[in-house]
């Protein structure tokens, strides 16, 4: 409890030399410091005990003659309001053949001065160590906002180089809870990724699986509800006791700190720190910090918004390139959306994964987006085409790469975008890939593309049955197109999982119905 006693046993030590007395300084415990030189501990006995006791439960100066032998002074030393310790000073010389009080009071007749002397001693160790205690206060907050600060550029950068994701509010659900030392740390994101929730795995509270996101959720509902009704930005809760609304939601008492992530009057959700130590309690340079990141994180989600927004808008762009070059080719309109369906079957087939089945799908929509740049009378053209326009048209892989390369979402798909007139045997175009060495999504397109081709009405010749597709597919199978992807477009065929085309609808009137179902 006496802090940094070691400060004050040069000047206790210093004293005792040149005055009648010794010193001793207790707390609650005991004592913790003698300024006797022959370290013989005989002043501790059970009087000395009681005397110190007694100054301290009463607070005021006190003296007595202790066994008759020593005059015994003690001053209360106060810290706070409160009393924490004593100091206690007692005469050297004992001399059990004098009367006690005689002996007392002949050695140290000036009780008063004595008084005075000692009550001036305490308020300068009171002083002392008042500022020992500010500067050790300061110490630790110094210490705390150097973590804040931490976690503030720990999450600055997270924001600086990630849009919002899973990852990165897990990331920072983690770093809040470690560095503010708390049980739960919640970020809740209404429209978005849901609510993600780090907790305390040892707090004996949070044992029960489940627990700990049961917890969050009733508090989430509760905060949305109190905000409406007090239309607050944050909530602070020193102690959930105080409070009916929140004490009911949890067996054990917890604080709560938790703020709104809002921007521009939009409210996204909340964030949230909660402890179950009342000892301590959430600090404004916490509660600033807290609503400095959710700030940060409202901000963040506008731009994905705004990011996303922007996504969507090129991506219906360019789906309404796709619509536009089938509009002008009659005989192939809703081909790249067949084609999709049904390398989306394949991949059903294939097990793919949910990042593959997405991507596939792009690169079968846009595989013919390279078409834009052939010209009308080219692509339209009834009849064989010369060699010059053939040359043309074969350009259209490498165009659709060099459109998308620029998308940052479709950069994975270009490859299969590039490739996808490769034949299995080296013979296709632009590069003359074989085997393995054509991006699978390429191989998957060939494929259907082959299909769709063959199925769809020409007009140079009419549309053939499915079946004949699927006989001559098989001929061509390990010379144009990889044979074991045939093996598994033929169980998609025969478990009748392609598509057939409704021959009632026109050319135009088809591709002006994909369109919409397109956009
Ligand atoms: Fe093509």
């Amino acid at each position: 409890m006496i802090m940094h006693i070691e400060y004050f046993q040069e000047l206790f030590c210093g004293l005792t030399q040149i005055s009648p007395l010794n010193f001793e300084v207790w707390n609650g415990d005991g004592p913790v410091f003698s300024s006797r030189f022959d370290g013989a501990d005989t002043t501790i006995s059970s009087q000395i005990e009681e005397f110190s006791d007694s100054v301290m439960s009463q607070g005021v100066f006190r003296h007595t003659s202790m066994n008759g032998w020593k005059a015994v002074f003690g001053v209360p030393i106060r810290n706070n309001e409160q009393t924490v310790g004593c100091l206690l000073a007692y005469s050297k010389n004992s001399n059990k053949n004098l009367i006690p009080d005689e002996s007392a009071y002949a050695e140290i007749p000036d009780v008063k001065g004595v008084e005075m002397f000692l009550t001036r001693l305490v308020s300068f160790i009171e002083d002392k160590w008042e500022g020992e205690q500010e500067k050790e206060k300061i110490t630790e907050e110094l210490g705390r906002s150097f973590e804040d600060l931490y976690l503030y550029s720990q999450v600055a950068n997270q924001i600086k180089t990630l849009l919002s994701s899973n990852q990165m509010n897990n990331d920072l659900v983690l770093d809040t809870m470690k560095t503010m030392r708390v049980d739960i740390s919640f970020v809740n994101l209404f429209n978005h990724e849901g609510s993600k929730i780090a907790f305390n795995e040892d707090s004996l509270y949070l044992q029960f699986s489940g627990i700990a996101e049961k917890f969050v959720g009733k508090l989430i509902r509760t905060l949305t509800v109190q905000e409406k009704v007090e239309k607050r930005t944050h909530f602070t809760i020193h102690d959930s006791r105080t409070d009916s609304q929140f004490s009911k939601l949890f067996i054990a008492q917890y604080r709560l700190l938790a703020v709104k992530i809002t921007h521009d009057n939009k409210f996204y959700g909340w964030l949230g720190l909660i402890s179950f130590n009342l000892k301590e309690s959430f600090r404004r340079s916490e509660l600033r910090l807290l609503i400095s990141m959710a700030e940060q994180l409202a901000m963040l989600i506008t731009n994905t918004d705004l990011y996303k927004e922007l996504e969507g808008f090129v991506i219906n762009l360019i789906k309404s390139m796709v619509c536009a070059i089938e509009a002008k080719d009659v005989y192939t309109s809703g081909h790249s959306e067949r084609v999709s369906e049904l390398c989306l079957n394949m991949a059903e087939y294939m097990d793919l994964t949910e990042d593959d089945k997405k991507n596939l799908k792009w690169a079968a929509i846009l595989h013919d987006v390279g078409k834009i740049g052939v010209p009308e009378s080219i692509l339209c053209k009834e009849g064989p085409l010369e060699d010059d326009e053939y040359r043309k048209i074969k350009e259209h892989p490498k165009r659709g790469f060099e459109i998308l390369k620029h998308i940052k979402q479709l950069v994975p798909i270009t490859p299969s975008i590039l490739h996808h007139h490769e034949r299995y045997d080296g013979k296709g175009y632009p590069d003359g890939l074989k085997g393995d060495e054509i991006p699978l999504y390429a191989r998957i397109i060939a494929i259907i593309d082959t299909y769709d081709a063959i199925t769809s009405r020409r007009s140079y010749r009419s549309a053939k049955s499915s079946e004949e597709a699927m006989s001559i597919i098989e001929k061509v199978a390990g010379t144009q197109l990889d044979p074991n992807l045939v093996l598994i477009f033929k169980e998609v065929y025969r478990d009748s999982i392609v598509v057939k085309k409704d021959e009632q609808i026109s050319g135009k009137e088809k591709a002006r119905w994909q369109c919409q179902q397109l956009t």
